[in-house]
């Protein structure tokens, strides 16, 4: 009878523990190299930016209050969700997000599509009280954020931290962070067209219209608004054939 010489390894331990490990890696090995290459797999987008300074402001106190703990911000490909939301979720959507608010709990409904869904009005109503615009809502009211100024004397260092993890924030950009806030909400000022050039598509104007003061609101319906709005999805509809996946 022909001797397997597959029974070296099954007579030797140790050569059987090493031959195990060579295949055991092979599968880590192709799961983990890809993600050396991950500025690869991301495609870019056109119109995707970092966020202005506002929005920024905005985004920080959708964490600090625990949105995405009702909230996701990922349309996933399913036929439901793109019916509903839009386009699904590009992964340069979310290339300048850190952290990323993906979420794993829908108890409202996604965000990433927001932008524009809205008025500011609604949002500012919302906000206060979410019942006066929708009775059945479970969704808390945040009446303070009108009331709360916002702090943003320390906005640039927030650019500035974000660069340092690759948002291609500029130098001219940090250096405008604070005086960029108060343009961003107010239509007004003089900046505005350099304000503009410096974040395209960048929503001008008093979101919460009180103009005494930029509220955490303002911050907060700036982001909002800009949500899912950078990349030009007009010529896309939602029940083409190729989005039938
Ligand atoms: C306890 C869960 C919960 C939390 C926390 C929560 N929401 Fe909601 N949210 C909901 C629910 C439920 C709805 C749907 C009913 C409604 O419109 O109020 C909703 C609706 C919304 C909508 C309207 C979305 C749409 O497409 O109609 C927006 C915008 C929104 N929430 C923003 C926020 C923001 C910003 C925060 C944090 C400051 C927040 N939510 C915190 C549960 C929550």
């Amino acid at each position: 009878m022909k001797r397997f010489r597959h029974e070296i390894i099954e007579k030797n331990s140790i050569l059987l523990l090493i031959g195990t490990l060579i295949v055991a890696s092979i599968g880590g090995i192709v799961e983990i190299v890809p993600l050396f290459y991950l500025e690869s797999t991301i495609e870019k987008v056109e119109g995707v930016r970092p966020y202005s300074p506002l929005e920024l402001a905005g985004r920080n106190i959708y964490i600090r209050e625990g949105c995405y703990g009702c909230h996701s911000q990922m349309v996933r490909t399913l036929r439901d969700e793109v019916e509903r939301w839009g386009h699904y979720s590009l992964a340069a959507e979310s290339i300048y997000d850190h952290p990323f608010q993906w979420g794993s709990k829908r108890t409202g409904p996604d965000l990433a599509r927001v932008g524009g869904r809205y008025s500011d009005d609604w949002h500012v109503a919302h906000m206060k009280n979410p019942r006066s615009l929708v009775p059945e809502s479970i969704m808390p009211g945040y009446p303070f954020l009108a009331q709360t100024p916002l702090k943003y004397d320390d906005i640039a260092a927030h650019l500035a931290a974000n660069r340092t993890v690759g948002v291609p924030y500029t130098d001219d950009m940090i250096a405008k962070a604070v005086s960029d806030v108060r343009t961003q909400t107010n239509p007004e000022s003089d900046d505005g067209d350099a304000f503009m050039a410096r974040y395209p598509k960048a929503q001008q104007r008093d979101f919460d219209a009180n103009p005494k003061m930029v509220s955490e609101l303002d911050a907060l319906i700036a982001y909002m608004q800009m949500l899912g709005t950078l990349v030009d999805f007009s010529g896309y509809k939602a029940d083409s054939p190729e989005n039938r996946r």
